[in-house]
């Protein structure tokens, strides 16, 4: 009887052995695995310049692939090459350089001024733009037979072609909106042969007024999932409800079959913490329908909450499994944080309470690199607006690299997501439509955009078009509100009606706003953008010829009042929520005043290196509880001797003294967010600031009259990087006297030479009107400083940075890569 039962049990456990092994192998034959996103960035090269491309369908034969016959128009002689590599021997690597992404072509330019080339001042600041095509070849193993294979470009400026293995996949004309084709079916899988994708980038058309680059300049994304799989952009993670002891959660997946036959699954979202630890699971049982996808709601909770704010960035994740037969076959993970937004007519409020939003406008670009921002650039972009005390992070005038709201809502900053196009044809709303999946489950987005300053703002037509717009994100993201950066129209057309949130682009100088809020009871207002005031960093006299602008304040635009005066108004009518100063860092394009020979813009209170220049230190004063004393200009003046001089201070202390040379100046009380101004006569030597609170001193600042020119400084952002041919170290350069004081009129030219696992990708001065080379391994200081960025290989080491200047002591710094 007991050996029966034995042999019974053993039949039994080998029989369900074999079902498992049935159930496994059958997962194995169609492909059921769980999904892979694969950095698609490196080993590409790039051609610049046209390319007469033809579809040779004849050549290539019927039933074959089509091929594409790729042309490129040399001095020599017309080189072919072809897309499908098995005709790889026509193709001349030559014609081609080796790229990783991003990568921006334009910025590798000279700047000419010649229009006739695409050459203009707003549009890539002087840098013609033109036609591009990148091509990759690679393999894909025999194993991801049966996956759903598909590519995502984050951005690419603009207007790209994509062809696989000779197959044209598509088109998508916005630089700033993320496009996705389907390779599954045109891949060649495993000995089938080699892949070749070709992309072409058209950036002979401009979207905005500012430099936007060229080419494929932000992440590319190889995407392998099961044929049934959470939908791109598929999860909506939304927190109806919040009270201290609880937060409800809606988590809805959309679930996409892209079989012939019906598909019974079971998806499970488990809420975790930000150790991971499963705070709640549901499980949900579905079947979802051939070629369809399916959108399953399920509620959890949360208890004891931790809100996001910027201060705390607290973010929760939803785990998505997605099974079959007990097997996971995809597997997705959600972002997301639990917090309150309202914007009403006494201003912004963050969990129930006011929250002043003190934010910037910015472009993407940065000093060496365009707007091909290694991830980094972009941390430390932001990490630079935290310092100041900036709350918020406006991305003018376009969603930005998906990456950038990562880091927004890890490092906590406020973002207001702006739409590029007020345009309600196919192509605009799903540019807007992505926008908003893409985005939407981002704790960091506190609002939506519809657009910046377009000409038909309070026209009938624009409101119409805006109300599409408006509809639209509504439906798609009924949490947030959605505004339109305004200078014009506000009150015309209805335009505004459609809003729930009316943007103020300066407000003539805020006179509108104020008029506006006790005219119209019902409307909402906030401060888009501000200030505009420019200056160029170090300098205090207009320069026209050179194309510089004081930073003392001698020329600003009518349009925007001084820095931190703007943050006087929110202090004085909170009811507009906050503001966005444009901008943080200056940009290439948009010089005003200036044009050629200045390529770079005059606005942010940081040069395109991220250097503060005087500026930054009224929104520092304004923003933060660190006393703030900072004087400009600085003690250099040769020759001036005895003239009469002013000298500018922002700062946040009740009283600033001044002393030169140890002998009081004078006491002056501070009027919060206001300059303080001294006029005295010019005697070199050392000016000291002292900055009073209650009485007592706590801060001083000092401007000293350097000697010439001695030595080379280097300082790192870090002192190790990641061996991921990704990561970036900030070094900044100075150029110091005998006494390591940085002489802030230096402009010596720095040479750098670079050993080990890494490589120079740019450099830069800050200086707006330099037509000096970004990508090169020297750089002239601007007014003391200059910046040179280095990314490090994929392999581990040490890279040793030396810079050298001709009659000065040069200086070296190590980086260890692991
Ligand atoms: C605003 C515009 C910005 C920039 C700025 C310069 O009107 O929205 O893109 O041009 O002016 O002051």
């Amino acid at each position: 009887m007991f050996k029966r039962l034995i042999r019974y049990c053993s039949i039994c456990f080998f029989l369900m052995l074999c079902a498992i092994k049935g159930i496994s192998q059958n997962a194995q034959q169609i492909g059921l695995a769980k999904r892979t996103k694969e950095s698609f960035d490196f080993n590409w090269q790039f051609h610049k310049g046209d390319i007469a491309i033809k579809r040779a369908v004849k050549a290539a034969g019927y039933g074959g692939l089509t091929d594409v016959n790729v042309k490129v128009e040399t001095n020599k002689e017309v080189v072919i090459a072809y897309t499908d590599v098995d005709k790889a021997a026509a193709f001349k690597a030559e014609d081609w350089k080796e790229v990783n992404l991003p990568h921006d072509w334009c910025v590798e330019g000279t700047f000419v001024n010649d229009n006739s080339i695409g050459s203009q001042p707003a549009a890539n600041g002087y840098l013609p733009g033109g036609i591009g095509f990148y091509r990759k070849e690679f393999e894909i193993p025999e194993t991801d037979k049966g996956k759903k294979i598909s590519i995502e470009f984050d951005g690419i400026f603009r207007n790209s072609t994509v062809w696989v293995n000779g197959q044209l996949l598509g088109n998508h004309q916005s630089g700033y909106t993320p496009s996705n084709y389907d390779l599954t079916d045109i891949l060649r899988y495993g000995n089938e042969g080699k892949n070749v994708i070709l992309v072409k980038v058209d950036a002979t058309e401009y979207e905005g007024w500012w430099y936007e680059g060229c080419g494929i300049y932000r992440h590319v994304w190889l995407n392998k999932t099961n044929q049934v799989h959470v939908d791109r952009f598929g999860t909506y993670v939304t927190t109806p409800s919040i009270s201290t002891d609880e937060a409800a959660i809606s988590i809805k997946t959309n679930i996409k079959n892209e079989l012939g036959v019906v598909k019974n699954i079971t998806l499970t979202s488990k809420i975790v913490d930000n150790k991971g630890v499963v705070l709640d699971t549901k499980t949900s049982s579905q079947a979802i329908e051939p070629f369809s996808t399916t959108e399953i709601s399920q509620k959890g909770t949360i208890q004891k909450p931790l809100l996001w704010s910027p201060e705390t960035p607290n973010l929760y994740k939803v785990l998505t499994e997605v099974s079959e037969n007990g097997i996971v076959i995809d597997n997705y993970q959600t972002t997301f944080g639990v917090r309150t937004i309202e914007i009403n007519r006494n201003g912004v409020f963050l969990n129930g309470k006011l929250y002043p939003v003190k934010g910037t406008c910015n472009h993407q670009d940065f000093a060496g690199i365009g707007v091909a921002l290694p991830d980094k650039i972009n941390e430390y972009k932001l990490k630079l607006l935290k310092e100041v005390g900036c709350n918020a992070y406006r991305c003018s005038h376009n969603p930005p690299t998906p990456e950038l709201l990562d880091m927004c809502d890890r490092m906590g900053l406020l973002v207001l997501d702006e739409n590029r196009m007020l345009s309600s044809s196919e192509e605009g709303k799903n540019d807007l439509t992505t926008m908003l999946y893409r985005d939407r489950n981002h704790p960091c987005i506190f609002m939506w955009s519809m657009e910046n300053e377009e000409p038909i703002q309070g026209t009938v037509t624009g409101a119409r078009i805006l109300k599409t717009l408006v509809d639209i994100t509504h439906k798609i993201d009924p949490t947030r509100p959605v505004t339109a950066a305004m200078n014009h129209g506000r009150n015309d057309g209805g335009y505004s009606d459609v809003l729930d949130v009316v943007g103020y682009n300066y407000g003539d100088k805020g006179l509108a706003y104020v008029k506006d809020h006790e005219k119209y009871p019902n409307r909402v207002e906030f401060c888009t953008e501000a200030t505009s005031f420019v200056s160029t960093r170090g300098e205090y006299n207009n320069d026209c010829g050179k194309g510089f602008v004081s930073n003392l304040g001698l020329w600003q635009p009518n349009w925007g009042p001084l820095p931190g005066e703007d943050w006087a108004d929110i202090v004085k009518y909170p009811y507009l929520g906050g503001l966005f100063v444009w901008t943080a860092f200056d940009y290439r394009g948009e010089p005003t005043p200036y044009q050629w020979p200045c390529v770079t813009s005059h606005f942010g209170f940081m040069d395109i290196c991220g250097f503060p220049k005087d500026g930054y230190y009224a929104y520092k004063a304004a923003w933060t509880n660190e006393p703030v004393v900072h004087i400009f200009p600085h003690w250099n003046w040769p020759g001036r001797k005895g003239d009469s001089i002013q000298v500018h201070c922002y700062t946040n202390c009740d009283e600033v003294e001044l002393l030169l040379n140890g002998k009081r100046i004078s006491m002056q009380k501070a009027i919060p967010y206001t300059k303080l101004i001294w006029k005295l006569v010019y005697k070199p030597g050392k000016l000291e600031a002292r900055g009073y609170k209650g009485g007592k001193l706590v801060t001083t600042d000092v401007v000293e009259t350097t000697t010439a020119p001695a030595q080379v400084g280097l300082n790192s952002d870090c002192t190790t990087l990641k061996a991921d041919g990704c990561d970036v170290a900030v070094i900044k350069v100075s150029i110091k006297d005998s006494k390591g004081r940085v002489v802030p009129v230096a402009d010596d030219l720095v040479t750098f030479s670079i050993e080990g696992p890494g490589k120079i990708i740019g450099t830069g001065n800050g200086n707006p009107s330099s037509h000096e080379p970004d990508k090169a391994s020297q750089r002239k200081a601007f007014n003391g400083y200059c910046l040179v960025l280095v990314q490090s290989y994929k392999q581990a080491g040490e890279i040793k940075l030396k810079a050298f200047s001709k009659t000065l002591k040069g200086d070296e710094l190590t980086i260890k890569v692991q």
